[in-house]
């Protein structure tokens, strides 16, 4: 070999190692390299859809980055389990198709299934629901809609600083998981828009929501059947229909939900402060170990209210009660002001009466006045200030 050919070939050696090297520790994945186009127009579903497989395949943690732009993408489904810990680091948008009926009939625009150890970090989300929702209040045939992004069957997550707006359906679900930390969410979506509950809790074990701002048509967060050890702190909540625990006892074999804490939380101009909600259904449901506290109600519809007399349409339930039972709910420091004369609703089964329910500093008022309390079938303890008058 000739000096030249020595040098040529030892500098493509370099070249070929520090390739090899770079990429043994390069675990980024920038959607863009993919194909992504941040201009809102171009379809990103496939680059994402690769970038995902290529951070799923990767030995290391990953992190797949979305820059800053806006990127259309129809349904994508994020499955796992993946080689090890992925971050989705969004600075830009995602942006539904503008035709509802593109997502078509799966229930889910952005899907997280069978995942572990996933982290999304900021971006923000626009499902374009208005047209959805003009369907539904059409009354024609609509598809079933899309919860913008959701989590099933997933352990060791983190969402934060994500914001969604105009969901079809529940801005962000989180089913059957372990161990999910959400904060800084803004959830956003007009007063009268159908089911745009904020978030949707159910099935799982261990969630904390922190810090989070939730404007929406439905519940600003809905807690279904086997949700276990949640924790929600520093929530505001309005427009919208509340925290609701349910509605829960529609089937008669259902999972109870248990040790819930809601903490330092503002109601403004919600139909419902703390609601829980039972269909007078026969059911082996149960709701048991809740507190909430330091809670303040601006202008709330119904600040507490427990109603087991749930039956819309009046289907599949006059001249029943509800199976579910309700014990050990905690009302500590609620002060502000009730939007209708009734602050606090105690509509309890006839059948199962709620039980141990503790009534500790209450101030609520209607309009400067003396608001009132509704009591049936229920049970428990007051102390400190209550106001109104305590009917248990
Ligand atoms: C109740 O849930 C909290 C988290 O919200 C958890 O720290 C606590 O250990 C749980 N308590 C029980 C008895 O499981
Ligand atoms: C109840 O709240 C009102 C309005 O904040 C306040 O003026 C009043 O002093 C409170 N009453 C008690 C007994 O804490």
């Amino acid at each position: 070999m000739t000096d030249q050919r020595v040098v040529s070939w030892a500098v493509t050696l370099l070249i070929a190692l520090t390739a090899l090297l770079w990429k043994a520790n390069a675990a980024t994945y920038n959607v863009i390299t993919f194909g992504a186009k941040p201009d809102g127009q171009a379809d990103s579903t496939q680059p994402f859809l690769q970038a995902w497989a290529a951070a799923c395949g990767s030995a290391q943690a990953a992190t797949i980055s979305v820059p800053r732009g806006r990127y259309l993408l129809g349904n994508a489904v994020f499955r796992g389990p993946c080689k090890n810990s992925i971050k989705f680091q969004i600075s830009g948008t995602l942006v539904a198709p503008a035709d509802y009926r593109a997502l078509g009939n799966t229930g889910y625009w952005i899907l997280f299934i069978q995942v572990n150890r996933v982290t999304v970090a900021g971006g923000s989300l626009d499902a374009k629901g208005a047209g959805f929702w003009a369907c539904r209040r059409s009354g024609s045939d609509c598809p079933v809609g899309a919860r913008s992004i959701t989590f099933n069957w997933a352990n060791d997550i983190v969402v934060s600083g994500l914001t969604s707006i105009n969901s079809q359906l529940s801005h962000l679900v989180i089913n059957s998981c372990n161990n999910v930390r959400v904060s800084n969410v803004r959830l956003i979506a007009p007063d009268q828009s159908p089911n745009t509950d904020g978030i949707h809790v159910q099935g799982s074990t261990g969630v904390t929501i922190t810090g989070s701002s939730i404007k929406t048509g439905d519940d600003c967060i809905s807690i279904g059947p086997g949700t276990k050890n949640l924790w929600m702190e520093r929530i505001t909540c309005g427009p919208g229909h509340g925290v609701s625990i349910g509605s829960l006892g529609k089937v008669l074999n259902e999972a109870g939900v248990q040790n819930v804490t809601l903490t330092n939380s503002v109601f403004s101009g919600s139909d419902n402060g703390l609601r829980i909600k039972s269909w007078a259904r026969p059911s082996n449901g149960f709701v048991t170990n809740i507190l909430y506290q330091n809670i303040v109600m601006k202008n709330v519809e119904n600040p507490i209210i427990i109603d087991q007399n749930y039956c819309p349409n009046n289907q599949g339930c006059p001249g029943q009660t509800s199976g579910v039972k309700i014990s050990q709910v905690t009302y500590r420091n609620i002060q502000g002001t009730s939007a209708t004369p009734t602050a606090m609703t105690f509509d309890c089964s006839p059948s199962n009466p709620c039980r141990g329910i503790r009534l500790e500093g209450i101030n609520l008022s209607y309009m400067n006045r003396q608001a009132q309390s509704l009591c049936s079938n229920v049970g428990g303890t007051t102390s400190g200030v209550i106001m109104p008058n305590s009917c248990l």
